[in-house]
C-alpha cells in the first residue's frame, strides 16, 4: 500500500478567520476516504489548498504518484498538481457549457499530451496521431462514466446528474492516482445517487484512490474505508465508519443539521 497523499499541519487563514487549523490527513493507494463536517467546516478550503487554487498559509502537502517519487506540492500551480496525479471536481460544477461532452473530456486529457491544446489547433502529423489517441481515450472515459450516448451534446444541456458525471470524467481523463470529489451527490435524486455510488466503486476498482467530500451520510458510510471529520477548521475525529457514527464529538458537531449520521 503506497501513501499517496500526506498532508501535514495544513493551515489557511482568511484575514482573521482560520479556515484550516493544523490539519493532518493521509490517503493511501486505492482507498476511499471521506472528509465530512457541517457547512463552513473548511472542507472545500482543504481541497482548494491541496490543489493549488489557494496557497495555504502553513503546513506541507506531499504526494507520491504511483510511478513517481515523493513530491512537495506546496506552491505548485493547479495544472502541475494535476500532472503530478491528483485531479478534482468542484462543489459548483465547472464545465465548458458551450462545448460538447467530448470536448470537455478532451480538455482534461490534454494535460497528458506532448502537444497540449495548441498542438491540437496547429496540427502537424505527429499532433494528428496524438489527437486521435486523445479522442479514443476520451470515448473510453465517456463510456466509463455512462455518457457514451451524449458525446455530441452541449455540456450545458445535460441533466444535473449527467453534468456531475461529466466533471468526474474530465478528472478521470487526466489519469489521476487520486481523485478529489467535492459533494458529487449534491442535487442528485435517489437514482442518480445510486448510480454515483456504483461509479465511485468502479473508479476505485481501476486503482484510483478517492477523497470524497459529501453530506449524503448514507453514501459516505457505505463507500468509505476511513473518514475524517472537520468542524470550524479543525479535525475533530478520524476512523472507520462504524466508529465515526458513534463518536460523541461528531454527533455534537452535527446537532441541528438536517441530516443524520445513521
Ligand atoms: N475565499 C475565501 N475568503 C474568505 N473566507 C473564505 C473563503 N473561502 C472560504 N472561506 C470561509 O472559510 C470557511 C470554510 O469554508 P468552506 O467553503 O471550506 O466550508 P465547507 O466545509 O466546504 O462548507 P460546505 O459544506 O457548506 O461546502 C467558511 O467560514 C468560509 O466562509
Ligand atoms: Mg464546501
Amino acid at each position: 500500500m503506497t501513501k499517496l497523499l500526506e498532508v501535514r499541519r495544513l493551515c489557511m487563514d482568511f484575514g482573521g478567520l482560520r479556515a484550516l487549523d493544523q490539519i493532518n490527513l493521509e490517503v493511501n493507494s486505492a482507498e476511499i476516504v471521506a472528509l465530512i463536517g457541517p457547512n463552513g467546516a473548511g472542507k472545500s478550503t482543504f481541497f482548494n489548498c491541496i490543489t493549488g487554487i489557494y496557497r495555504a498559509t502553513g503546513g506541507d502537502i506531499f504526494f507520491t504518484s504511483a510511478h513517481g517519487k515523493k513530491k512537495r506540492l506546496n506552491r505548485l500551480k493547479p495544472n502541475k498538481i494535476t500532472q503530478a496525479g491528483m485531479a478534482r471536481t468542484f462543489q459548483n460544477i465547472r464545465l465548458f457549457t458551450e462545448m460538447t461532452v467530448l470536448e470537455n473530456i478532451m480538455i482534461g486529457r490534454h494535460c497528458r499530451t506532448k502537444s497540449g491544446i495548441l498542438g491540437a489547433v496547429f496540427q502537424g502529423k505527429s499532433n494528428r496521431i496524438e489527437e486521435k489517441q486523445v479522442v479514443d481515450f476520451s470515448y473510453e472515459v465517456l463510456t466509463e462514466v455512462g455518457l457514451e450516448e451524449q458525446v455530441n451534446e452541449l455540456a450545458g444541456n445535460l441533466s444535473y446528474g449527467a453534468q456531475r458525471r461529466l466533471e468526474i470524467g474530465r478528472a478521470l481523463a487526466t489519469e489521476p492516482d487520486l481523485i478529489l470529489l467535492d459533494e458529487p451527490a449534491a442535487g442528485m435524486n435517489l437514482q442518480e445517487t445510486g448510480e454515483l455510488n456504483e461509479l465511485i466503486m468502479k473508479i476505485r476498482s481501476r486503482d484510483h484512490a478517492i477523497l470524497l467530500i459529501e453530506h449524503d451520510m448514507k453514501l459516505v458510510m457505505s463507500l468509505s474505508d476511513r473518514i475524517y471529520v472537520m468542524d470550524y477548521g479543525k479535525k475533530i475525529a478520524e476512523g472507520q465508519p462504524a466508529d465515526i457514527r458513534q463518536n460523541p464529538q461528531v454527533i455534537k458537531a452535527y446537532l441541528g443539521e438536517e441530516f443524520e449520521l445513521t
